[in-house]
């Protein structure tokens, strides 16, 4: 069977609002619940009160994931009227790749926390719809049993989320599976070369990798496991002490970049840009694309909202890369109003690990194909049939409530 056979078209909003009202006459319903503070709350009511925390939370007192979603209420979308909104096309060009929709599984580490199929269902659910899967250094499963059970789905664009950790060579080597493994991007995380400071987990006394959850990257590695004097297998204890000597590095800067482009072909995307200065020395180190994002709030309390950095970064960048954005989308709304602002595409973070916990594989699909259902309606009533009509005339500010640019008639 050929992979576009296996693989779910995705449909336009209208066919899924069908879909959920036939189900309903039968009296069924999708696997997660449709309002997302329910879907939120089902989530909660399933995990453990450390997992869920440690997955809603955010660092200090949680301003930064409030700011996340109030620069999204500071922006207000202007709908255009018969425009033959008949056929729309929401698919997007990204690194050579085309995807149906501009929306990623962002990674996200420890999976297995919220649900026993971890990154596994993650993969698998963005795979059958043809989206791309990020996975994260601190993952549940290895990259190279993720990437097998993904493939078998279908072939999508699967990418690698590095932890640029203290030892070369261990990162060497996790770059250089990735790559053999077929993930097609490496993306650099650099706003965690330390943990935030998150009071939930510090309340609880939880991290889960302190337990050993997140890191079947290390306890495969063989540069990891020659680091060791008995197998993380026998002395669990001992591996997850190594881990955390080894984790993180805040003495990187930006001439390192160039020690991962000796160690990839692959397109190196940096994650965690905020700063137009950022941006300037991300294009000067020569990568391929970037991410605005502040990790959902849980690094920095008290920073800008990550939408509030997109303009900029979009203007300093101007044209030269893709610029993708996450942190605080939920709705297609909110996926509209990031790509007016100059977003080539998404990525998603709780979102998609409430359906995770909810349901598994299928609560991921339903979550990604409620989100696309979403964007797909929002776009069509607002007047646009593609993701690259998009711009910042769509847009006027909530306080002003005038269009940024006279429309085009
Ligand atoms: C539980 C959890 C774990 C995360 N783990 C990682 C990770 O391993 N690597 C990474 O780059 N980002 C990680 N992130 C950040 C996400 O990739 C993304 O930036 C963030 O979740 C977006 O914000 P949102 O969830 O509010 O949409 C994590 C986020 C959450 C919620």
């Amino acid at each position: 069977m050929s992979d576009s056979k296996k693989r779910q078209a995705l449909p336009t909003g209208a066919e899924r609002e069908l879909q959920i009202y036939a189900l309903g006459l039968s009296g069924g319903k999708p696997s997660v619940p449709m309002p997302l503070d329910l879907l939120e709350q089902k989530a909660k009511e399933i995990l453990p009160p450390r997992a869920y925390d440690y997955v809603a939370g955010g660092a200090g007192g949680e301003d930064t994931m409030r700011a996340n979603r109030e620069a999204f209420y500071d922006w207000r979308i202007v709908p255009q009227m018969l425009r033959d909104v008949s056929k729309r096309d929401l698919s997007v060009e990204l690194l050579g790749a085309r995807l149906p929709a501009p929306v990623l599984l962002g990674p996200v580490g420890a999976q297995e926390i919220v649900h026993n199929d971890a990154d596994v269902a993650s993969a698998r659910a963005a795979a059958s719809l043809g989206l791309p899967f990020v996975l994260s250094t601190v993952s549940s499963r290895s990259m190279e049993e993720v990437a097998q059970s993904a493939a078998k789905v279908a072939e999508s664009p699967r990418w690698f989320q590095l932890y640029w950790g203290k030892n070369p060579e261990l990162t060497a080597s996790m770059v250089q599976r990735a790559e053999r493994a077929g993930y097609s991007a490496l993306v650099v995380t650099l706003d965690t070369h330390s943990l935030g400071w998150r009071e939930r987990d510090l309340h609880h006394g939880y991290l889960p990798f302190m337990l050993g959850q997140g890191l079947a990257n290390y306890f495969s590695d063989p540069v990891f496991r020659g680091l060791l004097p008995q197998a993380p297998e026998q002395n669990p204890a001992a591996a997850i002490q190594l881990w955390g000597s080894l984790f993180s590095n805040a003495a990187l800067t930006w001439k390192d970049i160039g020690f991962l482009r000796q160690h990839t072909r692959v397109p190196i995307i940096l994650k965690g840009i905020l700063h137009a200065n950022d941006a300037a020395r991300a294009l000067d180190a020569g990568v391929d694309a970037l991410i605005v994002s502040n990790h959902g709030g849980r690094q920095v309390d008290g920073s800008v909202g990550a939408l509030d950095a997109l303009p900029g970064a979009v203007r300093e960048v101007n044209g030269r890369v893709p610029v993708l954005f996450d942190s605080g989308i939920r709705r297609g709304a909110d996926v509209f109003k990031a790509l007016a602002l100059g977003a080539r595409a998404v990525l998603l973070g709780r979102l998609y690990m409430w359906g995770l916990a909810v349901a598994g594989e299928e609560g991921v699909r339903d979550v990604l194909l409620n989100l696309v259902a979403d964007l797909d309606l929002t776009m069509a009533l607002s007047g646009y049939t593609c993701c690259r009509e998009l711009d910042a005339s769509a847009l006027c500010r909530s306080d002003s409530r005038e269009p940024l640019c006279q429309p085009q008639l």
